[in-house]
Protein backbone atom coordinates (compact mmCIF):
# COMPACT_ATOMS: atom_id res chain seq x y z
CA UNK A 1 0.00 0.00 0.00
CA UNK A 2 1.62 3.60 -1.02
CA UNK A 3 1.77 5.96 1.03
CA UNK A 4 -1.65 7.99 2.57
CA UNK A 5 -3.00 10.90 1.25
CA UNK A 6 -3.33 13.49 4.15
CA UNK A 7 -6.54 15.56 3.83
CA UNK A 8 -6.96 18.55 6.32
CA UNK A 9 -10.71 19.88 5.93
CA UNK A 10 -11.56 23.22 6.45
CA UNK A 11 -15.35 23.71 7.40
CA UNK A 12 -17.25 21.42 9.52
CA UNK A 13 -20.77 21.64 9.17
CA UNK A 14 -23.12 20.64 7.39
CA UNK A 15 -20.79 18.67 4.56
CA UNK A 16 -17.66 18.74 6.55
CA UNK A 17 -19.18 16.67 9.23
CA UNK A 18 -21.02 14.60 5.79
CA UNK A 19 -17.20 14.24 5.22
CA UNK A 20 -15.83 12.91 8.20
CA UNK A 21 -18.33 10.58 8.38
CA UNK A 22 -17.96 9.08 5.00
CA UNK A 23 -14.34 8.94 6.05
CA UNK A 24 -15.01 6.38 9.07
CA UNK A 25 -17.35 4.58 7.52
CA UNK A 26 -15.56 3.70 4.21
CA UNK A 27 -12.17 4.47 5.03
CA UNK A 28 -10.74 0.58 4.41
CA UNK A 29 -12.88 0.34 1.46
CA UNK A 30 -11.85 3.47 -0.01
CA UNK A 31 -7.98 2.48 0.80
CA UNK A 32 -8.72 -0.50 -0.76
CA UNK A 33 -10.07 0.64 -4.04
CA UNK A 34 -7.03 3.22 -4.42
CA UNK A 35 -4.48 1.20 -2.85
CA UNK A 36 -3.78 4.24 -0.07
CA UNK A 37 -5.58 5.00 2.67
CA UNK A 38 -7.55 8.57 2.80
CA UNK A 39 -6.13 10.19 6.44
CA UNK A 40 -7.60 13.27 7.65
CA UNK A 41 -4.50 14.89 9.36
CA UNK A 42 -5.76 18.59 10.46
CA UNK A 43 -9.27 20.01 10.61
CA UNK A 44 -10.25 23.71 11.25
CA UNK A 45 -13.77 25.53 12.00
CA UNK A 46 -14.52 28.17 14.09
CA UNK A 47 -16.19 26.51 17.65
CA UNK A 48 -14.05 23.54 18.54
CA UNK A 49 -15.56 22.01 21.26
CA UNK A 50 -18.93 22.00 19.10
CA UNK A 51 -20.62 18.53 19.28
CA UNK A 52 -20.91 17.25 15.65
CA UNK A 53 -20.97 13.92 15.52
CA UNK A 54 -17.96 13.24 14.83
CA UNK A 55 -14.76 11.89 16.59
CA UNK A 56 -11.73 14.88 16.15
CA UNK A 57 -9.75 12.53 18.15
CA UNK A 58 -7.26 12.47 15.98
CA UNK A 59 -6.43 15.49 13.59
CA UNK A 60 -4.38 18.22 14.42
CA UNK A 61 -6.54 21.10 15.46
CA UNK A 62 -6.38 24.68 13.50
CA UNK A 63 -8.05 27.80 15.16
CA UNK A 64 -6.70 29.85 11.54
CA UNK A 65 -7.90 27.94 7.92
CA UNK A 66 -5.59 29.82 6.07
CA UNK A 67 -2.32 28.35 8.43
CA UNK A 68 -4.12 24.43 8.04
CA UNK A 69 -3.81 25.54 4.35
CA UNK A 70 -0.33 25.98 3.55
CA UNK A 71 0.90 23.56 6.89
CA UNK A 72 3.35 20.59 5.95
CA UNK A 73 1.23 18.12 7.78
CA UNK A 74 -1.21 17.70 4.98
CA UNK A 75 -1.27 17.23 0.94
CA UNK A 76 -4.90 18.31 0.11
CA UNK A 77 -6.54 21.46 1.68
CA UNK A 78 -10.68 20.45 1.15
CA UNK A 79 -12.13 24.13 1.59
CA UNK A 80 -15.90 23.36 2.67
CA UNK A 81 -16.25 26.93 4.70
CA UNK A 82 -18.48 28.61 2.11
CA UNK A 83 -18.54 32.15 0.85
CA UNK A 84 -17.31 34.14 -2.19
CA UNK A 85 -14.37 36.18 0.08
CA UNK A 86 -12.92 35.86 3.43
CA UNK A 87 -11.24 33.13 5.07
CA UNK A 88 -12.25 31.23 2.27
CA UNK A 89 -10.70 32.96 -0.18
CA UNK A 90 -8.09 33.58 1.68
CA UNK A 91 -7.17 29.42 2.64
CA UNK A 92 -7.47 28.72 -0.98
CA UNK A 93 -5.46 31.01 -2.18
CA UNK A 94 -2.55 30.17 0.40
CA UNK A 95 -3.10 26.38 -0.33
CA UNK A 96 -2.73 26.61 -3.87
CA UNK A 97 0.20 29.17 -3.61
CA UNK A 98 2.10 26.56 -1.38
CA UNK A 99 1.53 23.56 -3.65
CA UNK A 100 -1.45 21.77 -2.45
CA UNK A 101 -4.29 20.25 -3.88
CA UNK A 102 -7.72 21.92 -3.37
CA UNK A 103 -10.79 20.51 -2.86
CA UNK A 104 -14.36 22.91 -2.94
CA UNK A 105 -17.99 23.04 -2.56
CA UNK A 106 -17.83 26.33 -2.57
CA UNK A 107 -19.90 27.97 -5.78
CA UNK A 108 -19.68 31.50 -4.77
CA UNK A 109 -15.73 31.31 -4.89
CA UNK A 110 -15.62 30.02 -7.78
CA UNK A 111 -18.54 32.08 -9.46
CA UNK A 112 -16.46 34.86 -8.35
CA UNK A 113 -12.83 34.41 -8.91
CA UNK A 114 -13.01 30.86 -10.59
CA UNK A 115 -10.78 31.76 -13.45
CA UNK A 116 -8.03 33.21 -11.36
CA UNK A 117 -8.28 30.30 -8.92
CA UNK A 118 -7.88 27.93 -11.95
CA UNK A 119 -4.81 29.90 -13.20
CA UNK A 120 -2.98 29.49 -9.94
CA UNK A 121 -3.99 26.20 -9.22
CA UNK A 122 -2.14 25.14 -12.84
CA UNK A 123 0.42 27.88 -12.33
CA UNK A 124 1.54 25.46 -9.32
CA UNK A 125 1.02 21.89 -10.93
CA UNK A 126 -1.73 21.28 -8.54
CA UNK A 127 -5.96 20.13 -8.23
CA UNK A 128 -8.64 22.46 -8.23
CA UNK A 129 -11.66 20.26 -7.79
CA UNK A 130 -15.17 21.25 -7.22
CA UNK A 131 -17.84 18.09 -8.06
CA UNK A 132 -19.97 19.26 -4.51
CA UNK A 133 -20.44 22.83 -5.94
CA UNK A 134 -23.02 22.61 -8.81
CA UNK A 135 -26.10 20.08 -8.29
CA UNK A 136 -24.24 18.63 -4.65
CA UNK A 137 -24.13 14.96 -5.32
CA UNK A 138 -25.42 14.74 -8.99
CA UNK A 139 -21.58 14.17 -11.01
CA UNK A 140 -22.28 16.80 -13.09
CA UNK A 141 -18.95 18.55 -13.16
CA UNK A 142 -16.67 15.28 -14.22
CA UNK A 143 -19.21 14.86 -16.87
CA UNK A 144 -18.60 17.82 -18.40
CA UNK A 145 -15.12 17.80 -17.76
CA UNK A 146 -14.13 14.54 -18.15
CA UNK A 147 -17.33 12.05 -19.95
CA UNK A 148 -18.61 14.48 -22.89
CA UNK A 149 -15.17 16.32 -23.39
CA UNK A 150 -14.93 15.62 -26.80
CA UNK A 151 -18.59 16.75 -27.62
CA UNK A 152 -19.25 20.33 -28.94
CA UNK A 153 -22.21 21.40 -25.95
CA UNK A 154 -24.64 23.30 -27.50
CA UNK A 155 -27.32 23.96 -24.58
CA UNK A 156 -26.67 22.63 -20.55
CA UNK A 157 -29.27 23.62 -18.25
CA UNK A 158 -31.15 22.35 -15.05
CA UNK A 159 -33.03 22.92 -12.02
CA UNK A 160 -30.22 23.56 -9.80
CA UNK A 161 -31.86 25.12 -6.56
CA UNK A 162 -33.50 22.60 -4.26
CA UNK A 163 -35.77 25.40 -2.23
CA UNK A 164 -36.82 26.74 -5.41
CA UNK A 165 -37.97 23.84 -6.57
CA UNK A 166 -39.47 22.70 -3.57
CA UNK A 167 -41.80 26.02 -3.47
CA UNK A 168 -43.11 25.56 -7.12
CA UNK A 169 -43.48 22.01 -5.79
CA UNK A 170 -45.24 22.62 -3.11
CA UNK A 171 -47.59 25.25 -4.96
CA UNK A 172 -48.67 22.98 -7.43
CA UNK A 173 -49.28 20.03 -5.53
CA UNK A 174 -50.75 21.83 -2.67
CA UNK A 175 -52.43 24.80 -4.78
CA UNK A 176 -51.04 27.42 -1.95
CA UNK A 177 -49.61 30.95 -2.59
CA UNK A 178 -45.79 31.65 -2.74
CA UNK A 179 -45.70 33.35 0.61
CA UNK A 180 -47.26 30.62 2.04
CA UNK A 181 -45.26 28.04 0.77
CA UNK A 182 -42.11 30.05 1.65
CA UNK A 183 -43.07 30.00 5.46
CA UNK A 184 -43.51 26.54 5.90
CA UNK A 185 -39.96 26.13 4.22
CA UNK A 186 -38.14 28.06 6.43
CA UNK A 187 -39.95 27.16 9.41
CA UNK A 188 -38.80 23.19 8.11
CA UNK A 189 -35.00 24.73 7.46
CA UNK A 190 -35.35 23.83 3.63
CA UNK A 191 -35.02 27.97 3.27
CA UNK A 192 -32.74 30.20 4.73
CA UNK A 193 -34.71 33.03 7.20
CA UNK A 194 -33.09 35.59 4.37
CA UNK A 195 -34.35 33.66 1.33
CA UNK A 196 -33.19 36.38 -0.64
CA UNK A 197 -30.25 34.39 -2.33
CA UNK A 198 -32.12 31.22 -3.28
CA UNK A 199 -35.28 32.65 -4.70
CA UNK A 200 -34.05 35.59 -6.15
CA UNK A 201 -31.67 32.75 -8.80
CA UNK A 202 -28.68 34.02 -7.44
CA UNK A 203 -28.06 30.16 -5.96
CA UNK A 204 -28.53 28.87 -9.52
CA UNK A 205 -26.82 31.75 -11.84
CA UNK A 206 -23.29 30.62 -9.26
CA UNK A 207 -23.46 27.03 -10.03
CA UNK A 208 -24.61 27.76 -13.97
CA UNK A 209 -21.51 30.29 -14.16
CA UNK A 210 -19.44 27.12 -13.24
CA UNK A 211 -21.63 24.60 -15.90
CA UNK A 212 -21.09 27.20 -18.91
CA UNK A 213 -17.12 27.52 -18.50
CA UNK A 214 -16.72 23.87 -18.52
CA UNK A 215 -19.31 23.45 -21.34
CA UNK A 216 -18.44 26.04 -23.72
CA UNK A 217 -14.00 26.95 -22.43
CA UNK A 218 -15.20 30.15 -21.54
CA UNK A 219 -13.49 32.26 -18.52
CA UNK A 220 -16.50 32.08 -15.18
CA UNK A 221 -18.66 35.08 -15.59
CA UNK A 222 -21.61 35.06 -13.34
CA UNK A 223 -21.92 38.94 -13.53
CA UNK A 224 -22.52 38.88 -17.44
CA UNK A 225 -25.90 36.15 -15.90
CA UNK A 226 -29.13 37.53 -16.90
CA UNK A 227 -31.13 36.76 -13.18
CA UNK A 228 -34.94 36.50 -12.46
CA UNK A 229 -36.21 34.88 -9.29
CA UNK A 230 -39.53 32.99 -8.41
CA UNK A 231 -40.93 35.57 -6.33
CA UNK A 232 -43.18 36.62 -8.67
CA UNK A 233 -45.27 33.15 -9.29
CA UNK A 234 -48.82 33.20 -8.52
CA UNK A 235 -51.28 30.43 -7.91
CA UNK A 236 -52.90 31.89 -11.25
CA UNK A 237 -49.59 31.19 -13.41
CA UNK A 238 -49.29 27.65 -11.96
CA UNK A 239 -53.12 26.63 -12.77
CA UNK A 240 -52.74 28.44 -15.84
CA UNK A 241 -49.96 26.19 -16.80
CA UNK A 242 -51.64 23.45 -15.44
CA UNK A 243 -54.32 23.26 -17.85
CA UNK A 244 -51.98 24.73 -20.68
CA UNK A 245 -49.49 21.25 -20.08
CA UNK A 246 -46.96 22.88 -18.39
CA UNK A 247 -45.34 23.06 -15.46
CA UNK A 248 -43.17 26.04 -14.12
CA UNK A 249 -39.62 25.60 -12.97
CA UNK A 250 -36.55 27.61 -12.05
CA UNK A 251 -34.40 27.26 -14.64
CA UNK A 252 -30.11 27.95 -15.22
CA UNK A 253 -29.55 27.75 -18.77
CA UNK A 254 -26.60 28.34 -20.78
CA UNK A 255 -26.97 27.76 -24.58
CA UNK A 256 -24.38 28.17 -27.51
CA UNK A 257 -25.94 31.14 -30.41
CA UNK A 258 -24.70 32.43 -33.31
CA UNK A 259 -23.74 35.47 -31.61
CA UNK A 260 -22.70 34.00 -28.39
CA UNK A 261 -23.37 32.48 -25.08
CA UNK A 262 -27.27 33.28 -23.49
CA UNK A 263 -26.73 32.11 -19.79
CA UNK A 264 -30.01 32.68 -17.81
CA UNK A 265 -31.96 31.83 -14.85
CA UNK A 266 -35.59 32.17 -14.75
CA UNK A 267 -38.78 30.62 -13.78
CA UNK A 268 -39.24 28.79 -17.25
CA UNK A 269 -42.82 26.71 -18.30
CA UNK A 270 -42.11 22.94 -19.05
CA UNK A 271 -43.86 20.81 -20.84
CA UNK A 272 -46.08 18.46 -18.33
CA UNK A 273 -45.03 15.49 -19.43
CA UNK A 274 -41.05 15.64 -19.93
CA UNK A 275 -38.90 14.56 -17.42
CA UNK A 276 -37.79 17.70 -16.62
CA UNK A 277 -41.31 18.80 -15.01
CA UNK A 278 -41.13 15.55 -13.02
CA UNK A 279 -38.43 16.40 -10.74
CA UNK A 280 -39.88 17.58 -7.77
CA UNK A 281 -39.37 18.85 -4.22
CA UNK A 282 -35.71 19.48 -3.49
CA UNK A 283 -34.28 17.52 -6.07
CA UNK A 284 -31.92 18.59 -8.84
CA UNK A 285 -31.48 18.01 -12.46
CA UNK A 286 -28.91 19.01 -15.12
CA UNK A 287 -29.40 18.28 -19.00
CA UNK A 288 -26.63 18.62 -21.27
CA UNK A 289 -27.15 18.56 -25.28
CA UNK A 290 -23.73 17.66 -26.95
CA UNK A 291 -23.49 16.91 -30.49
CA UNK A 292 -22.30 13.42 -30.53
CA UNK A 293 -24.30 12.09 -27.25
CA UNK A 294 -27.21 14.15 -27.89
CA UNK A 295 -29.80 14.96 -24.48
CA UNK A 296 -28.91 13.39 -21.32
CA UNK A 297 -30.57 14.23 -18.11
CA UNK A 298 -29.03 13.76 -14.47
CA UNK A 299 -31.27 13.58 -11.65
CA UNK A 300 -30.58 13.34 -7.82
CA UNK A 301 -30.07 15.23 -4.75
CA UNK A 302 -28.55 18.61 -5.32
CA UNK A 303 -27.72 19.15 -1.73
CA UNK A 304 -27.28 18.02 1.94
CA UNK A 305 -24.67 16.28 4.02
CA UNK A 306 -24.33 13.14 2.60
CA UNK A 307 -24.94 13.02 -1.11
CA UNK A 308 -22.14 16.51 -1.20
CA UNK A 309 -20.01 14.37 0.84
CA UNK A 310 -20.12 11.55 -1.55
CA UNK A 311 -18.98 14.38 -4.64
CA UNK A 312 -16.34 15.99 -2.56
CA UNK A 313 -14.85 12.44 -1.63
CA UNK A 314 -15.01 11.71 -5.27
CA UNK A 315 -12.72 14.34 -5.71
CA UNK A 316 -10.25 13.55 -3.39
CA UNK A 317 -10.03 10.07 -4.77
CA UNK A 318 -9.16 11.36 -8.18
CA UNK A 319 -6.15 13.34 -6.42
CA UNK A 320 -5.47 10.11 -4.06
CA UNK A 321 -5.07 7.78 -7.96
CA UNK A 322 -2.98 11.46 -9.69
CA UNK A 323 -6.00 11.90 -12.05
CA UNK A 324 -5.54 15.38 -12.86
CA UNK A 325 -7.67 17.66 -15.29
CA UNK A 326 -7.67 21.11 -16.11
CA UNK A 327 -10.57 22.55 -13.34
CA UNK A 328 -12.45 23.82 -16.18
CA UNK A 329 -11.83 21.30 -18.80
CA UNK A 330 -9.41 23.28 -21.09
CA UNK A 331 -6.15 24.81 -19.70
CA UNK A 332 -6.85 28.30 -17.99
CA UNK A 333 -4.87 30.46 -19.66
CA UNK A 334 -6.74 28.88 -23.23
CA UNK A 335 -10.10 29.49 -21.63
CA UNK A 336 -12.32 31.98 -24.00
CA UNK A 337 -13.48 35.74 -23.32
CA UNK A 338 -16.91 34.85 -22.36
CA UNK A 339 -19.50 36.41 -25.35
CA UNK A 340 -22.59 37.43 -23.88
CA UNK A 341 -26.16 36.57 -26.42
CA UNK A 342 -27.95 39.58 -24.91
CA UNK A 343 -31.54 38.26 -23.98
CA UNK A 344 -33.21 40.85 -26.21
CA UNK A 345 -32.42 38.33 -29.07
CA UNK A 346 -33.15 35.28 -27.47
CA UNK A 347 -35.66 33.63 -29.28
CA UNK A 348 -38.64 31.64 -28.25
CA UNK A 349 -42.61 31.30 -27.37
CA UNK A 350 -44.01 32.78 -24.32
CA UNK A 351 -46.96 32.55 -21.80
CA UNK A 352 -48.66 36.08 -20.97
CA UNK A 353 -50.85 36.81 -18.41
CA UNK A 354 -52.71 40.00 -18.40
CA UNK A 355 -55.25 41.07 -15.78
CA UNK A 356 -57.40 43.24 -18.42
CA UNK A 357 -60.46 45.44 -17.47
CA UNK A 358 -63.30 44.29 -19.24
CA UNK A 359 -63.73 47.87 -21.78
CA UNK A 360 -65.09 47.93 -25.20
CA UNK A 361 -61.96 47.58 -27.52
CA UNK A 362 -59.18 46.43 -25.04
CA UNK A 363 -58.38 43.06 -26.20
CA UNK A 364 -58.27 45.08 -29.74
CA UNK A 365 -55.92 47.01 -28.67
CA UNK A 366 -53.86 44.39 -26.70
CA UNK A 367 -54.04 41.97 -29.77
CA UNK A 368 -53.05 45.04 -32.01
CA UNK A 369 -50.03 45.96 -29.59
CA UNK A 370 -48.83 42.17 -30.34
CA UNK A 371 -49.38 43.03 -34.02
CA UNK A 372 -47.35 45.78 -34.16
CA UNK A 373 -44.20 44.13 -32.95
CA UNK A 374 -44.96 40.74 -34.98
CA UNK A 375 -45.79 38.78 -32.44
CA UNK A 376 -48.53 36.10 -33.48
CA UNK A 377 -50.42 34.58 -31.00
CA UNK A 378 -51.15 30.60 -30.69
CA UNK A 379 -53.93 31.13 -27.86
CA UNK A 380 -55.98 33.49 -25.82
CA UNK A 381 -57.61 32.25 -22.98
CA UNK A 382 -60.02 34.65 -20.75
CA UNK A 383 -59.40 32.29 -17.56
CA UNK A 384 -61.82 32.15 -14.47
CA UNK A 385 -59.65 31.53 -11.29
CA UNK A 386 -60.32 28.03 -10.30
CA UNK A 387 -61.05 28.90 -6.59
CA UNK A 388 -60.60 31.84 -4.15
CA UNK A 389 -57.58 31.53 -2.47
CA UNK A 390 -55.77 32.81 -5.67
CA UNK A 391 -55.74 36.18 -4.59
CA UNK A 392 -57.78 37.09 -7.66
CA UNK A 393 -62.07 37.25 -6.74
CA UNK A 394 -62.68 33.91 -7.94
CA UNK A 395 -66.29 35.76 -8.87
CA UNK A 396 -65.15 38.66 -10.82
CA UNK A 397 -67.61 41.43 -9.95
CA UNK A 398 -68.40 43.61 -12.72
CA UNK A 399 -65.65 46.03 -14.17
CA UNK A 400 -63.11 43.79 -12.19
CA UNK A 401 -60.25 42.88 -14.14
CA UNK A 402 -60.21 39.84 -16.02
CA UNK A 403 -57.04 37.13 -16.20
CA UNK A 404 -56.10 36.72 -19.82
CA UNK A 405 -54.20 34.09 -20.11
CA UNK A 406 -51.77 34.27 -24.08
CA UNK A 407 -49.51 32.26 -25.70
CA UNK A 408 -47.38 33.53 -28.11
CA UNK A 409 -45.42 31.95 -31.50
CA UNK A 410 -41.78 32.07 -31.12
CA UNK A 411 -40.53 35.51 -30.83
CA UNK A 412 -37.46 37.45 -29.82
CA UNK A 413 -37.20 38.96 -26.29
CA UNK A 414 -37.41 42.57 -27.68
CA UNK A 415 -40.54 41.95 -29.00
CA UNK A 416 -42.38 40.48 -26.72
CA UNK A 417 -41.20 43.15 -24.04
CA UNK A 418 -41.80 46.49 -25.91
CA UNK A 419 -45.19 45.09 -26.74
CA UNK A 420 -45.76 44.44 -22.74
CA UNK A 421 -44.50 47.54 -22.17
CA UNK A 422 -46.76 49.26 -24.61
CA UNK A 423 -50.01 47.30 -23.06
CA UNK A 424 -49.17 48.47 -19.68
CA UNK A 425 -49.09 52.13 -21.05
CA UNK A 426 -52.07 52.02 -22.26
CA UNK A 427 -54.08 50.95 -19.15
CA UNK A 428 -56.72 48.48 -20.05
CA UNK A 429 -54.27 45.99 -17.57
CA UNK A 430 -54.91 46.55 -14.10
CA UNK A 431 -50.83 45.58 -13.24
CA UNK A 432 -47.83 44.67 -14.66
CA UNK A 433 -48.08 41.91 -17.34
CA UNK A 434 -46.80 38.59 -16.05
CA UNK A 435 -44.51 36.85 -18.48
CA UNK A 436 -42.42 33.57 -18.44
CA UNK A 437 -40.60 31.92 -20.96
CA UNK A 438 -41.55 28.58 -22.65
CA UNK A 439 -38.24 26.43 -22.78
CA UNK A 440 -38.34 24.18 -26.05
CA UNK A 441 -37.34 20.56 -24.55
N1 LIG B 1 -25.06 22.24 2.72
C1 LIG B 1 -25.14 21.70 1.52
O1 LIG B 1 -26.02 20.86 1.27
C2 LIG B 1 -24.19 22.11 0.45
C3 LIG B 1 -24.30 21.52 -0.83
C4 LIG B 1 -23.38 21.85 -1.82
C5 LIG B 1 -22.39 22.77 -1.55
N2 LIG B 1 -22.32 23.35 -0.31
C6 LIG B 1 -21.24 24.30 -0.07
O2 LIG B 1 -20.35 23.74 0.90
C7 LIG B 1 -19.80 24.77 1.70
C8 LIG B 1 -20.10 24.47 3.17
O3 LIG B 1 -21.49 24.45 3.34
P1 LIG B 1 -22.17 23.91 4.69
O4 LIG B 1 -23.62 23.82 4.41
O5 LIG B 1 -21.47 22.70 5.17
O6 LIG B 1 -21.89 25.14 5.67
P2 LIG B 1 -22.07 25.19 7.25
O7 LIG B 1 -22.90 24.05 7.73
O8 LIG B 1 -22.52 26.57 7.57
O9 LIG B 1 -20.58 24.97 7.79
C9 LIG B 1 -19.61 25.94 7.66
C10 LIG B 1 -18.42 25.52 8.48
O10 LIG B 1 -17.38 26.49 8.30
C11 LIG B 1 -16.85 26.81 9.58
N3 LIG B 1 -16.34 28.19 9.56
C12 LIG B 1 -17.01 29.33 9.29
N4 LIG B 1 -16.20 30.39 9.39
C13 LIG B 1 -14.99 29.90 9.74
C14 LIG B 1 -13.75 30.49 10.02
N5 LIG B 1 -13.58 31.81 9.94
N6 LIG B 1 -12.73 29.68 10.35
C15 LIG B 1 -12.88 28.34 10.43
N7 LIG B 1 -14.04 27.73 10.17
C16 LIG B 1 -15.07 28.49 9.84
C17 LIG B 1 -17.98 26.64 10.55
O11 LIG B 1 -17.45 26.43 11.86
P3 LIG B 1 -18.41 26.13 13.15
O12 LIG B 1 -19.09 24.84 12.84
O13 LIG B 1 -17.47 26.01 14.27
O14 LIG B 1 -19.35 27.30 13.22
C18 LIG B 1 -18.68 25.42 9.99
O15 LIG B 1 -18.12 24.25 10.49
C19 LIG B 1 -20.40 26.08 1.19
O16 LIG B 1 -19.55 26.65 0.25
C20 LIG B 1 -21.68 25.62 0.52
O17 LIG B 1 -22.11 26.49 -0.51
C21 LIG B 1 -23.19 23.04 0.68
Amino acid sequence: MSQPLRVGVAGLGTVGAGLLRLVQAHGNRLAATIGRPIVVAAVSARVRDKERGVSLAHPKWFDDPTQLAADASIDVFVELIGGDEGVAKTAVEAALAAGKHVVTANKALLARHGTELAQLAEKNGVALNFEGAVAGGIPVIKTLREALASNQIRRVYGILNGTCNYILTKMQDEHRAFADVLREAQARGYAEADPTFDIGGFDTAHKLALLTSLAFGTRVAFDQIDVEGIEAITQADIEAADDLGYRIKLLGVALLTESGIEQRVHPAMVPQHSAIAEVSGVTNCVAVDGDFVGNLLLVGPGAGSTATASAVMSDILDIARGAMSHPFRVPAAKLQPYVRAGLGRHQGAYYVRLAVYDRPGAMARIAGRMGERSVSLESIVQRRPRGAQIGINARLEPGAPTPVILITHETTEEAIRQALEAIHRDGNVSEKPQMIRIEPL
